[in-house]
């Protein structure tokens, strides 16, 4: 006991003392209004506006007017996951607006075996709703259901509307199946929201026990797939037989992105990205994005969102988690900045610490 205290203050120390030299001041204690941030530090602690560390794991931004909201798992201890939200309006301070989705509001008769991953947001224009998808999940990874909550103001509170697998299909399912496939549809684990210049709305996820990925066209609510559901037209399958988790999907011109990862649990692995033109897919593998020392583990974080830059096009944030299995509280965010070149291709390299006029000075 006496370790693992004293292994939190020193990590807490190392925290404080790079999150000083980031803002050129002393960071106040948790609870006390920070001095503002001017660069992002990925792999060290991210103090929100109350010098709390940042809980929004595996989580994805939305940009209304001039504000980001960032939403992510709140892996506070002690808590039961819920969903946080954070607001800000020049993507290094972020203020904690709410817990978006508490646990609290899962539907009672899966409330306690269940926890939520990886939850995205977005908003639908026609119904003036914020649309937040999830992966349900439960002990030994079975479960593997879509939550769907709805919000009429991005940091809620959000009501949860509905579980489901949104996608049938007889893929070849085994006999004894513990993911229940036959009778619920495939999984669906790791996952992703993206909303084309059309207005109509895609979840990307691992499905058939996270072999190959799904992309689904919404309906126009973005509370459910689109119907008829028919294949290779309002949904495809992608990476077949691959395992390729933590889609990151985003679109430059008129061609689709998505950033990947392997299937080896909390440990990190190599990154891979693809294109297409059309976002059913065909998709063309390119390799691994990032360049340099551990590029070949994604920096030792896994993909969860790219973030386009406002203004700018074909810059880009990559987002990830740098997770600490044990101590998911304590799991890192590892923001990195890339741009796309004039032949389609990008690359992702490490920086210590960096700030938005990375794009100034790299176009
Ligand atoms: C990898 C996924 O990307 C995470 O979101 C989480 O589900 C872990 N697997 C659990 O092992």
């Amino acid at each position: 006991m006496k370790l693992i205290i004293s292994m939190t203050l020193l990590l807490t120390s190392i925290g404080q003392t790079v999150d000083e030299q980031r803002s050129g001041t002393t960071l106040g204690t948790s609870g006390t209004e920070q001095t503002k941030l001017n660069r992002f530090a990925p792999g060290e602690t991210w103090p929100d506006t109350l010098g709390k560390h940042i809980q929004a794991h595996g989580g994805g931004i939305i940009l209304r007017d001039d504000t980001f909201y960032w939403y992510g798992e709140d892996r506070t201890p002690g808590a039961q996951t819920g969903v946080s939200c954070y607001s800000s309006k020049d993507l290094y301070n972020w203020k904690h607006e709410a817990v978006a989705l508490p646990h609290s509001a899962l539907p009672a008769d899966i409330r306690d075996e269940t926890f939520i991953e990886r939850p995205k947001v977005i908003f639908n224009p026609s119904t003036g709703k914020y649309v937040m998808w999830m992966h349900l999940e439960q002990t030994g990874y079975h479960f593997a259901r879509a939550g769907i909550a709805l919000g009429n103001k991005p940091e809620g509170p959000f009501t949860f509307l509905n579980h489901m697998r949104p996608v049938q299909y007889d893929f070849g399912y085994k006999d004894n199946d513990p993911d229940r496939q036959k009778e619920f549809g495939g999984t669906y684990r790791d996952m992703n929201l993206f909303v084309d210049d059309d207005g109509r709305a895609y979840t990307f996820y691992a499905s058939e026990h996270n072999a190959t990925m799904y992309i689904v066209r919404l309906n126009e609510e973005f509370t459910a797939p689109e119907t008829p559901i028919v294949e290779n037209k309002t949904w495809a399958r992608a990476f077949i037989g691959k395992y390729r988790e933590a889609p990151a999907p985003f679109k430059f011109k008129d061609r689709y992105y998505i950033i990947s990862s392997g299937c080896t649990g909390w440990k990190p692995n190599a990154a891979e990205y693809a294109v297409a033109e059309n976002i059913l897919g065909p998709w063309q593998t390119k390799g691994n994005p990032c360049i340099g020392e551990e590029a070949e583990l994604t920096f030792r974080s896994q993909s969860t969102f790219v973030l386009p830059v406002p203004g700018k096009p074909g810059c880009y944030i990559f987002m990830a988690d740098r997770w600490t299995p044990r101590r998911l509280f304590d799991s890192r965010y590892i923001w990195l900045p890339f741009i796309i070149g004039a032949d389609g291709t990008f690359t992702i390299e490490w920086l210590d610490n960096w700030d938005l006029s990375y794009f100034d000075k790299k176009q």
